[in-house]
């Protein structure tokens, strides 16, 4: 199985409703083609990974590669894996709510708790907290 992690910068002035159709077509197209991943969007950039059979995932990171909604997308990791760190999520996508007295970071670690995957979760909390410093 192929594994790809990008990161990206969304387009200025992206609203709520475009994260949403973003979410609702990644998770019926990856459902169908048996990609599993992680999105984390923070307001300005997203975070994500894919896995699935190789030319799955290869044909749906070509398609978003040429969506306008962001851009300059720059690939983090691409490897190959016999396990899947996201199994359960046709996409995990979320920019969620935060709970009363919860840190960004907070909940990463929540989202990524149960990821076997170390540096697949570092890699996330990493994000997470960048962020939250800038
Ligand atoms: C940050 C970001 C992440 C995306 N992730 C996925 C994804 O995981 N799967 C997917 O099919 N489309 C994803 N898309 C949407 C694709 O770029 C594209 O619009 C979509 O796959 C087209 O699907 P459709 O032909 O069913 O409308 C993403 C778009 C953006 C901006």
């Amino acid at each position: 199985m192929l594994q790809l992690t990008y990161i990206s910068t969304g387009t200025p002035g992206l609203s709520g409703e475009q994260i949403r159709d973003i979410l609702r077509t990644s998770r019926a197209n990856n459902f169908r083609a048996g990609l599993t991943g992680l999105l984390l969007y923070d307001g300005y950039r997203f975070l994500q990974a894919l896995e699935g059979e190789p030319s799955a995932v290869m044909a749906t990171y070509n398609r978003i590669k040429l969506d306008p909604r962001h851009r300059a997308l720059v690939l983090l990791s691409q490897r190959t894996v016999e396990v899947r760190s996201f199994g359960g999520w046709a996409m995990a996508a979320q920019r969620v709510t935060i709970a009363a007295g919860e840190t960004v970071a907070d909940l990463v670690d929540r989202m990524t708790d149960t990821l076997e995957d170390k540096n697949m979760r570092e890699l996330f909390r990493g994000f997470a907290r960048v962020r939250q410093a800038a």
